[in-house]
This record gives structure tokens, sequence and C-alpha cells, in this order.
């Protein structure tokens, strides 16, 4: 596991994009895992000004998106589809047919999850997974407590959950209850994960997940078990991880790297 450690968050997110892009340019029919959230979106703005800059190209490229709300159809404007156009998507030259996120409005949503799995496996499996990482310390939509053998399922929020993503909605508007998410079984398959965590209000979690042991009740922690992690981090989300790789630089991880200079980790 290499954790990269940012003075700012939009420096963190920044570099992220850039080694979304690196694996672009070695092998522009990546599959791609992509996630939403606020984390995201300066990451997303980044690859946008890359396409544009440089003529990055995701015209051979797939996605599959982590997870979508129940009950949302793709033109809601907090529906993760509608999300993954405006910062994304609208702005690059990928084939939308290429763009997969789960059906919110489906009929029948526990064959959807089915259904949506068994297109990852299609498409020959997630070549690099773009996570974040929830306050509670979720990945994807697999809050505490959900088994690490989980495939893709339908779950039911967390009250803390829909409480941190009011801010995408209008004032007053419901959050969704429930939503379609990668299990953690399909995520650990992934060949390579890229966690992104930003903010002081990410420091427990970060901290649960990487200095406590696995444990259901983190589901982040999970990700200690995946040969190949990458972590980019600001320094008020990893101020613990790195304040104990100074104190005890043996801590476990392959490589603390750190981009704002010692003295100010
Ligand atoms: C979204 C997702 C979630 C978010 C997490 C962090 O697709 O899978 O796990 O990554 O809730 O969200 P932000 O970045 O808004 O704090």
């Amino acid at each position: 596991m290499q954790i990269n450690v940012y003075g700012t968050a939009i420096e963190a997110a920044y570099a992220a994009a850039d080694l979304i892009a690196e694996r672009l340019y070695i092998s522009p029919n990546i599959v791609l895992g992509l996630a939403t959230g606020g984390t995201m979106e300066s990451l997303y703005h980044h690859l946008v000004e890359r396409h544009r800059r440089t003529g990055l190209s995701f015209r051979f490229a797939t996605t599959f998106n982590l997870d979508e709300y129940i009950g949302l159809a793709p033109a809601h404007p907090a529906s993760y589809r509608a999300t993954m156009q405006r910062l994304l998507f609208d702005h690059t030259d990928i084939d939308p047919q290429r763009t997969h996120l789960p059906d919110g409005m489906s009929m029948n949503p526990d064959q959807e999850a089915v259904q949506y799995e068994a297109k990852i496996a299609e498409a020959g499996g997630i070549d690099l997974q773009l996570l974040g990482i929830g306050r509670n310390g979720h990945i994807a939509f697999n809050e505490p407590g959900t088994s690490f053998s989980s495939q893709t399922h339908v779950v039911t929020l967390d009250r803390s959950t829909q409480a941190a993503n009011a801010r995408f909605f209008l004032e007053g508007e419901a959050v969704p209850e429930r939503a379609i998410t990668m299990g953690i079984s399909p995520i650990l398959a992934s060949r390579e994960i890229l966690l992104v965590v930003t903010g002081a209000e990410k420091r427990t979690a970060f901290s649960e997940a990487f200095l406590g042991q696995v444990n259901p009740q983190c589901p982040a922690s999970v990700l200690q078990l995946h040969p190949n992690v990458m972590i980019y981090a600001d320094r008020a989300a990893a101020i613990d991880v790195t304040s104990l790789n100074m104190a005890s630089p043996n801590v476990g991880f392959d490589k603390i790297c750190s981009r704002i200079g010692a003295d100010n980790v």
C-alpha cells in the first residue's frame, strides 16, 4: 500500500487524476471503476482539463460506477448518472455506450444488482477502481457491518450517509433511502485501487481504516488486504498516519510519500 500525502485536497485529487491519465495513455481500452461524491469533483475537473489541453482520450475506455440511488431517474440532477454526465462524460470523447451505472429505476433492483456485476465480469473485470471513503468508513455504499464477501447488492443507507449527501439535493428534498452498490468482493477483485481521501472530516475514518485492525465495522479497512492500493490524501485527512510514520517509520505501509515536505507533515 502506498500513501501519497499532499498539502491540499485539490493537489491530492489532481495527482490522483494524473495517475488515471497515465493509465489511460498506457492502456486506452482500460476498464475504470468510477466513484461520485464531493472528493471526485476536482479530480474529474482535472481529467476534463487534460482532455481539452492534451487530447487525453477516453474513447476506448469502459467505465462502471460504484453505485446509484434507487428511485432517482437518470435525469434527476442528484442521480449519479446525471452527476457523471455533468462532471466528466459530457466533456470528453468517452463512448456513452461504454459508460455504465446501475439502473436505479429498475423494477427489480436485486436482479439489476446481479446483472450489473455480470456486466463487469463480461468486460473482464475492473483494471483501476477509484474510491472515496465515507465519514463512517464506507466504501461505495457498503456501510459499516457489510460482509467482506458481499456481492453487488441493494443497500439501505445509513442515516449519517443520507445526512452527508443531503448537500447534493435541493433543500427539503428527501435523500433516497436505498441504493444499488458494488459489493466489497467485486471491489477487492479490481486489479488496482486508487483511494482519494481529503478533508479533516475524513481523519477518523482514514485512521480507523489504515491504523486499526481489518474490521467490517470500518469497511475501508478491508483495503489493507488488497495487494495493490494507492492512496492519495491531503494532510488534513492523513495527519494521524503521517505522524505515526514519523514516530515509527516502519508501520507496515510499503511507502508513505509526503509531497509537502517533511517539515509540514
Ligand atoms: C460514491 C461513493 C461513496 C463516496 C463517499 C465519499 O460513489 O461510492 O462511497 O465516495 O461517500 O463521498 P464524499 O467525497 O462526498 O465525501
